[in-house]
């Protein structure tokens, strides 16, 4: 069931901009669009994050005063329903886009966010890019509101900035990983990712949904957006892979575990994988530590972590899947067990299903202009 509510075509906003989970009765008062909240565009809102933007703001009151949804010339003129108003999309290539906007959301790709990023700043603009354009520029905080928030210390609305919005499998990944590392410091992790469609944007899942129907129908895939056959298949993830034989997609979990943990010397490997699944990702995470950890007190802390829900069930062999996760908030951690291979407790196995165009991307991004409103 979740799997067919998240193909639908999310360029298609239900009038309220919300699944039926999210609607309110018509009665219901929306605080959301006040006078004193502030004014906030949203750059790439056709898209697989920008929709959930939308939905997230709904979720959670987020105030605002106005709203403008930019995109590329393919959608301007386009018109979308959200919250009971109409809006047209505008052409973020247009003149005065971001005039008077206090808040700018951007998924629209790096090269976007390097183009039109430092235009948004200049407009005294705070931008939350979910892009990978500025995540390792030191001068740009990399937050994720859980686990770093005192990063976002010099970041005030009113004074054009840019905040970074890690990359999803990091976020999926320091969400279960901070909590430990915070009591007993972790000195290595290793990392194998298992990533949904949804992670490379809507065409994506739309082309997942086609191949499968394809394969069913003995037809061959249609493979546009990845390089071979996806439904019915695993492979390495699509990003570029580099000159050490990492990913991109690898490297960046690698450089920013280091960044948001202000630990330049914590040991990070990663592999990444793509597996036909719709939305969410999983990620199998070995965690070494410096003082020992026992699986009960890990199990403990991560119970009483923000974001975080257990789904832990030995006996039931109920642990978290993607299915579980799609649509939610908090990431579930399961498969909580020490590591047979490493002495005296200082080794854990556990296992992450997080959504990440949620709290990948959406929600951890409107979590920080959250933090601009504190
Ligand atoms: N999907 C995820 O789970 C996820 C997670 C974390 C971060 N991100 C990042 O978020 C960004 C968007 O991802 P997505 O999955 O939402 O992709 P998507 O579904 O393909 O949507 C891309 C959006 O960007 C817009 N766009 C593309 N080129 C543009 C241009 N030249 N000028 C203005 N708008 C342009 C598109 O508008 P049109 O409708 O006009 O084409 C669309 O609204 C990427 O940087 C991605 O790395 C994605």
């Amino acid at each position: 069931m979740q799997a067919a509510a998240a193909v639908r075509n999310p360029h298609l906003l239900a009038p309220s901009a919300g699944r039926a989970r999210h609607r309110r009765a018509p009665s219901t008062v929306r605080m959301a669009l006040r006078e004193d909240g502030p004014s906030v565009a949203i750059v790439g809102a056709t898209g697989a994050v920008g929709q959930e933007f939308l939905r997230v703001i709904t979720d959670r009151d987020f105030p605002y005063r106005s709203l403008r949804l930019l995109a590329s010339e393919r959608s301007a003129g386009k018109r979308l329903s959200f919250e009971d108003r109409e809006y047209t999309v505008q052409d973020l290539a247009a003149p005065g886009a971001f005039d008077g906007v206090d808040i700018a959301l951007f998924s629209a790709g790096g090269s976007v966010s390097r183009k039109y990023g430092p235009a948004a700043v200049a407009s005294d603009a705070v931008v939350v890019d979910n892009s990978s354009a500025f995540r390792m520029d030191p001068e740009v905080p990399l937050v994720i509101p859980e686990v770093n928030p005192e990063a976002m210390a010099n970041v005030r609305l009113g004074k054009g900035a840019i905040v970074a919005n890690p990359n999803c499998s990091t976020i999926i990944c320091l969400m279960a990983a901070t909590p430990l590392h915070r009591h007993a410091k972790v000195l290595r992790m290793v990392v194998s990712t298992y990533q949904a469609a949804s992670g490379a944007g809507a065409a994506a899942m739309e082309e997942l949904k086609l191949q499968t129907q394809e394969v069913l129908a003995g037809k061959a895939p249609t493979c546009n957006i990845f390089s071979q056959q996806y439904a019915f298949n695993i492979f390495s993830h699509n990003a570029p892979v580099l000159e050490n034989g990492y990913n991109e997609e690898e490297m960046k979990m690698v450089k920013e575990t280091r960044k948001i943990w202000n630990d330049k010397d914590v040991r990070v490997t990663a592999t990444c994988i793509r597996v036909p699944v719709m939305r969410a990702h999983a990620e199998s995470v070995n965690l070494q530590f410096e003082k020992p950890l026992d699986e009960n007190t890990a199990r403990e802390i991560l119970r009483a972590a923000p974001g975080v829900t257990i789904i832990d069930d030995r006996a039931a062999n109920n642990f978290p899947t993607p299915l579980q996760v799609s649509d939610k908030d908090d990431v579930a951690v399961g498969r909580i067990r020490q590591d047979v291979s490493q002495d005296d407790n200082r080794g854990l196995e556990i296992f992450i299903c997080g959504d990440q165009i949620r709290k990948g991307a959406a929600l951890n991004a409107v979590q920080i202009a959250e933090m601009l409103l504190k």
